[in-house]
């Protein structure tokens, strides 16, 4: 049975800590003027030392969550899209799927780059519309300054921490993601890369010394490819969707660098109006990026019942993609406060369910390891 996969909540977290042009300026040798004129980044958010991409998440899953009105056990799948999990594995989505108590859900990490979000959202939509799963979260969340070279000034001024999410809920109404178009050139990785850490070059005093275990960027081909692929990934998306472009209510785009928006925004005839930015305030956050920025613009009402919004990404792999959604969710009427305290109860017994399978598991094992003397 095939059905629709519609937004019905979302959610976004930002460190507390600012760091300015004029900060880095004091870091490295740059300018506030340089940043801003070459990229549109006026400042970044950096997760403080107990924030980790897990902790955002969950953050911003937690406020999705409340605007969708669903509790996590009744999530089917959690997708976390990042290329700064807290650990290689166990996946960044298992620690928030145990976080929120999401007990029926699968749950998995997605690396796209920065295009992790919209891959993300297209499988989740795929899913939710065979008929596979019912209620999706799809996170996109990076704690960036981790692997950031904060002596290296090419790259050190573009990135930010954060974390968006969305819940995706099978319907029968019309609307909901229309379209998606998923695209990658691995010819192209040497481009964006994290060069270590990996199977290929494991961690070594060597690989530390060389400064290997930090993003490694051209950030002048990247620009050129992705002027390149946001508005072919729009145009085909709109196209699969059976829409004009000038149906576009809302285009939120990777918020990498403001002249790539611009240039794309041009090649694809929009009003500047209809285009959402917000890198001047938190710098490029990789896969959260699109949904923070989504997050943002639902809640400050530039998203409306009937809009068509179509998000577009590029980013490390070589990867891009694009998804059309017709926003089917109005406004959420915020919750009474006793209603959203008793609500959030769920995570503090989400907390201790899993510290009693924790100590369970302990208690188990003293009798597994007795058990093959017995036999
Ligand atoms: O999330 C997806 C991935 N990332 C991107 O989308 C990034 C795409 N690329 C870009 O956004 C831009 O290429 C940058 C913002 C990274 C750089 O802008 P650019 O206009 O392409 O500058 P450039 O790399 O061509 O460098 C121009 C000059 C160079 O000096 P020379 O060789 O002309 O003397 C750089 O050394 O600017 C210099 N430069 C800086 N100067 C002051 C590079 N970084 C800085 C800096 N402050 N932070």
């Amino acid at each position: 049975m095939s059905s629709y996969a519609h937004v019905v909540g979302w959610g976004k977290y930002v460190p507390a800590r600012v760091l300015t042009n004029d900060d880095l300026a004091r870091m490295v040798d740059t300018s506030d003027e340089w940043i801003r004129e070459r990229s549109g980044i006026r400042e970044r958010r950096l997760a403080a030392d107990d924030e980790t991409t897990a902790t955002m998440s969950i953050a911003a899953a937690r406020q999705a969550l409340e605007v969708a009105g669903l509790k996590p056990a009744q999530l089917d799948l959690v997708i976390v899209a990042t290329v700064t999990p807290d650990q290689l594995f166990p996946a960044t989505a298992c620690l928030v799927q145990d976080a929120l108590g999401a007990t029926r859900a699968a749950a998995f990490d997605l690396s796209a780059g920065c295009t992790g979000f919209i891959y993300g959202l297209a499988i989740a939509a795929h899913l939710l519309r065979a008929g596979v799963y019912r209620t999706a979260l799809v996170i996109g969340a990076e704690t960036l300054s981790r692997i950031t070279d904060w002596t290296a000034r090419e790259t050190c001024v573009l990135f930010g921490d954060g974390a968006g999410a969305v819940v995706l809920r099978a319907g029968e109404n019309e609307g909901g993601v229309l379209a998606s178009v998923l695209g990658a050139d691995g010819s192209g990785g040497e481009l964006l890369e994290l060069p270590a850490g990996g199977s290929r070059l494991p961690a070594s005093h060597k690989t530390v010394a060389e400064r290997l275990h930090f993003i490694h960027m051209k950030g002048r081909e990247v620009f050129r490819f992705a002027v390149r692929v946001v508005p072919l990934a729009t145009q085909q998306v709109m196209q699969q969707a059976g829409l004009p472009l000038e149906a576009i209510d809302l285009l939120i785009p990777h918020q990498a660098n403001q002249r790539i928006i611009e240039a794309a925004v041009r090649a694809l005839g929009l009003p500047a109006e209809r285009v959402y930015t917000n890198l001047d305030r938190y710098g490029n956050t990789s896969s959260a990026s699109i949904p923070i920025a989504l997050s943002e613009a639902a809640e400050n009402g530039q998203i409306d019942a009937g809009d068509l919004v179509v998000c577009v990404g590029f980013g490390a792999g070589l990867t891009w993609g694009a998804v059309a959604l017709r926003w089917t969710r109005p406004q959420p009427v915020p919750l009474p406060r006793w209603r959203r305290t008793l609500w959030r109860l769920v995570y503090p017994l989400a907390w201790l369910r899993s510290r009693l399978r924790r100590l369970w598991r302990r208690v188990m094992a003293l009798f597994v390891r007795e058990a093959p003397e017995s036999r």
